[in-house]
């Protein structure tokens, strides 16, 4: 049986076998086994008198163990029930010297250089458990809204970003390859006969399927050669991408408040015991920092505030006047400060607005067309764009979404003034030229929400290994 079914039918009095990794061992009696199952641990209790010294000197942190026993209530204080043992056997030994993960409180860094073993500790396995629970709330969410999950390709051909971000795919030796008559490489040559790269996102191809299946939505790795060295950027992360023929801005804004709202709702009952001991956790956290810095709610009430208050929506002009008049701006403490229409906002501002000004979710549309990709659909004041940014507290942006542009004379203007080459993008003007309809989408971060949903602060905590940098290890 796993621990969790353990928890949940309790079968006392029966004979049970458990597998697992010791957590502690106590007394040279009271072994403290963990599955992974669930956040709890069992508590075993060893009849040391009538046990093998050579297992008892075995029973170490980390060591993987079976037991054969009888499931009781417990005598102790601190839990319900626990196994009374009648046989263990060392599955597999873990030297106490050298293992890693001493039972003991560790520091997030080290536990990043130790990434192969850190899911052993209670954070980690919270927020893996977290993380699946988030991803299958995602796929219920759609399906139930009637959505097709589709698969983008992941090696592409096209920069849907058009942000030149990309990590190139090739079977040609760098030092090697053959170069054409302008002396570049000659990609005629390489395995799909042009240049390809690892997909920043699989909108273009999601607007394909949502122009035959309606509302469709992809759910897949993302890979961006951005050299941002902070605590919200990987180069391989996970996003949702929903798409919907015949939706405007406002039904994606909807749409995308009530997905993140729904989805929150699912991890704070399915992954209940997790979140206790991560609240906890903040808690401890936050009491070794100063008065100014501390949260003003907990995790579990950021989450439930989330998923009960309406986002704020704003447009860009709005948020614009609302910065250039602010505190810090006058006071000259924005890095980049706020004074001509037009600029992009940084997370500086986004985190003021959300934080400090707004102290809720907004969702920002209505930008630039300067600053956001050529896909996205002008507006009559042929300056601002149908884009959509939600910026969550602690997180900044964690949804960037539009209305599609779906005039082809518009599109083709956009294009030809980003100086992207028509050719690239054959298939894509072609949905505008066969039947096109008006539809929007957005792309939710993955990992930003599972950041938010655990409160832990650096992006590399919340996937199991990392990609950033100048590092990909494991
Ligand atoms: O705002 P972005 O770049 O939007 C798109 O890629 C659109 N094509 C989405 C769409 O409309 N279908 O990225 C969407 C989200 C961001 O809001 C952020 O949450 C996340 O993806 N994201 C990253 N997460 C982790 N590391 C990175 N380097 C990220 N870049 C974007
Ligand atoms: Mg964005």
């Amino acid at each position: 049986m796993t621990v969790k079914d353990l928890f949940l039918n309790t079968p006392i009095s029966k004979t049970i076998k458990v597998q697992g990794w010791v957590k502690t061992f106590r007394a040279n009696r009271f072994i403290s086994l963990n599955d992974g199952s669930t956040f709890q641990s069992i508590q075993c209790v060893v009849d040391f008198e009538n046990t093998d010294n050579e297992i008892l000197n075995n029973i170490n942190s980390g060591a993987s163990i079976e037991i054969s026993g009888t499931l009781v209530e417990s005598q102790g204080k601190g839990q319900k029930i626990e196994i009374k043992v009648k046989k263990i056997q060392i599955l597999g030994k873990c030297d106490p010297e050298d293992y890693p993960i001493q039972p003991k409180k560790h520091s997030l860094e080290f536990l990043r250089e130790n990434a192969h073993l850190r899911v052993r500790t209670n954070t980690f396995s919270s927020i893996f458990r977290i993380r699946s629970s988030i991803s299958y709330a995602i796929h219920k969410y759609f399906k139930e809204s009637g959505f097709v999950y589709v698969n983008t390709p992941i090696i592409t051909g096209s920069d849907a970003e058009g942000a030149g971000e990309m990590f190139k795919v090739t079977t040609l030796e760098i030092n090697n390859a053959e170069l054409d008559n302008s002396n570049k490489i000659d990609y005629s040559k390489d395995f799909f006969g042009k240049e390809t790269n690892l997909t920043v996102s699989g909108q273009l191809e999601a607007e394909s399927m949502a122009m035959g299946l309606g509302n469709v939505y992809t759910f897949g790795p993302t890979f961006r050669a951005e050299n941002s060295n902070t605590s919200r950027h990987l180069a391989e992360f996970w996003m949702v991408e929903p798409e919907m023929a015949f939706c405007d801005l406002d039904d994606n804004m909807n749409l995308a408040e009530d997905f993140i709202k729904k989805v929150l709702k699912y991890v704070i009952i399915d992954c209940n015991e997790d979140l206790i001991f991560l609240n906890e956790r903040l808690i401890n956290e936050d009491k070794t920092k100063p008065l100014k810095d501390r949260n003003e709610l907990n995790l579990i009430e950021r989450l439930n505030f989330v998923v009960n208050n309406d986002f704020v929506r704003i447009n860009y002009t709005e948020a614009f006047d609302i910065l250039r008049k602010s505190k810090p701006n006058k006071k000259k403490k924005f890095k980049y400060p706020i004074n001509e229409w037009g600029v992009d906002l940084q997370s500086e501002h986004e985190r003021f607005l959300v934080e400090k000004h707004f102290k809720k979710p907004v969702i920002i549309y209505d930008y630039p067309a300067k600053i956001k990709a050529f896909y996205m659909r002008m507006n009559e004041d042929g300056k601002t764009v149908r884009a959509m940014d939600i910026l969550f507290p602690g997180i900044g942006e964690i949804v960037g979404g539009s209305q599609r542009e779906e005039r082809l004379d518009v599109l083709k203007e956009r294009i030809s003034e980003l100086n992207i080459d028509e050719k690239e993008l054959w298939w894509y003007l072609d949905l505008r030229k066969y039947g096109s309809v008006k539809h929007s989408g957005f792309g939710l971060g993955l990992e930003r929400l599972i950041l938010f949903a655990t409160g832990m602060s650096n992006i590399r905590d919340v996937v199991p290994f990392p990609r950033t940098p100048k590092n990909a290890e494991f």
